[in-house]
């Protein structure tokens, strides 16, 4: 039986920050979330979070009918958290820790780990570059495991191994329970260090394994804002390969952010400085110009979403054409052929197929059936002061430039409104509505004069 534990009580002084280091965002999830993820795909039969620090929000974030927190009051060191849910562990269960703040770890490599334990006690180490800040892996002359040295431990010999403990242990509770108890705090953090339970159990004679990854950025932790950025730009660079794996036309791997889950179809394109985030699924042959923001949305086949636009909770219908510079908010959906113009802003409303708002609008709570034309400057009053209603426009309705349509109201298909036209009453079908003031020409107007002008 598995059980993961996941330690998330840390402050994470080194973010310098007021959020818990866990709840920072990665792809736009929590770290913790991340690292929860994972350990989901690992069907454990259970899953534990300490939490100490935040410990609110950051049990908020991980409530899950199959997610038990445990809170670790005051925060003395790896060691000493995991022993706060250990007691809810079954004493037979082989017990996997996990970090929160180690995000990308792998499923393979935990699986790994958990298969390594063999009556004993296995970890996971990997070889970087940079190995500033780490645990460092200690081996005898014969490449022997000796014990994992905390950095403010460490001697400048020891500082210079470049293998590092990536936190993730493994082991049988009664027996992680046993080491843990004999563990003691005297060190440079005067912490409780988990990895000290390795030394304990070479002592006793039991089995140790290191399976040393081959993958250096899939393990290594969160502790400062670079550390959090390089991460979340190596994390990037690898899901824009895996879309240009898929057939996406990325145009710069290095200006796409995806924050969340991206569907694609056949023959996407991608223009640069895109970021995406929530769930978004792209149709066949869609493409995204320069500079846009899709949020929650799904976007049609053969459609195109031109730059500057922002889209957040829309359906764009195929081959809809998107900006450049419109806005669509949530409860928008953008019929087929459609053409939804610049500086276009549409909000909880329908384009039927073809309809179309080439410029300056502002469409909310609104039905705009199908081939229907509306004018720049248009504008739904969609608001009263207290109460939104709606503005309903048949098939096939013109409304002329700088309307404004004072909701609740219905044009008829067919319907025409003038420009510059300020409709409060329907519109039947086939009816044209003027409501504005009637032009008049003065003859023989002369200009007003400035003083001092006359001669
Ligand atoms: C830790 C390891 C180090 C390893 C590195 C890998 C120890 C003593 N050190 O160092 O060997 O190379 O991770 O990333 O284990 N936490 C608690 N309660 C506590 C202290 C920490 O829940 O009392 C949690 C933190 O929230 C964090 C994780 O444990 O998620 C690691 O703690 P952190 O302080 O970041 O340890 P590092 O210094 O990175
Ligand atoms: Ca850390």
């Amino acid at each position: 039986m598995l059980e993961v534990i996941i330690l998330a009580a840390g402050q994470g002084s080194r973010m310098q920050s007021s959020l818990p280091k866990v709840l920072h965002t990665l792809a736009g999830q929590p770290l913790v979330a991340h690292v929860l993820q994972t350990a989901r795909a690992l069907r454990a039969e259970r899953i534990h979070v300490v939490v100490g620090h935040g410990a609110e929000a950051v049990e908020a974030t991980v409530s899950a009918p199959d997610v038990q927190c445990h809170l670790q009051a005051e925060q003395l060191g790896t060691g000493h958290a995991v022993q706060q849910a250990l007691g809810a562990c079954d004493r037979v269960s082989t017990v996997l820790v996990l970090f929160g703040d180690v995000p990308l770890i792998t499923n393979q490599a935990l699986q790994d780990v958990v298969s390594a334990v063999d009556d004993g006690i296995a970890m996971l180490s990997a070889t970087l570059n940079n190995p500033t800040g780490y645990g460092r892996v200690v081996r005898d002359d014969h490449g022997a495991f000796v014990g994992v040295v905390e950095e403010k431990d460490a001697t400048p010999e020891q500082r210079s191994v470049q293998e590092v403990n990536t936190g993730v242990l493994a082991a049988n509770a009664e027996q992680l329970s046993a080491w843990l108890n004999r563990l003691d705090n005297r060190n440079a953090q005067s912490e409780y260090y988990l990895p000290d339970v390795l030394g304990l159990a070479l002592e006793d004679d039991m089995p140790v394994t290191v399976v040393c990854s081959d993958n250096d950025f899939d393990t290594q932790g969160v502790n400062t804002p670079q550390q959090l950025e390089q991460l979340e730009r190596q994390h990037q660079l690898a899901l824009a390969e895996q879309l240009m794996t898929g057939g996406v036309l990325v145009s710069d791997r290095s200006r796409l952010d995806i924050r969340g889950r991206l569907e694609c179809g056949r023959d996407v394109r991608i223009d640069v400085n895109v970021v995406i985030e929530g769930n978004v699924s792209l149709g066949d042959g869609v493409s995204i110009g320069a500079n846009c923001i899709v949020r929650d949305a799904q976007i049609g086949a053969g459609a195109r979403i031109l730059p500057f636009t922002h889209i957040e909770g829309a359906e764009v219908l195929s081959d809809a054409v998107v900006g450049p510079y419109a806005r669509l908010r949530p409860g928008t959906v953008i019929g087929e052929q459609a053409k939804v113009g610049n500086f276009v802003e549409v909000k909880n409303a329908r384009l039927g197929r073809a309809a179309k708002a080439n410029h300056l609008a502002y469409l909310g709570d609104a039905d705009i059936g199908s081939q229907s034309n509306v004018g720049a400057g248009t504008i739904t009053c969609n608001y009263d002061g207290a109460n939104k209603h709606r503005t309903t426009l048949g098939e096939g309705v013109f409304v002329g430039s700088n309307s404004t349509l004072v909701a609740p109201l219905v044009i008829e298909s067919g319907g025409f409104v003038a420009a510059g036209s300020t409709v409060t009453d329907d519109v039947k079908a086939n009816q044209l509505a003027v409501a504005r003031g009637r032009q008049r020409n003065i003859d023989g107007w002369q200009r007003p004069e400035k003083p001092g002008d006359s001669d």
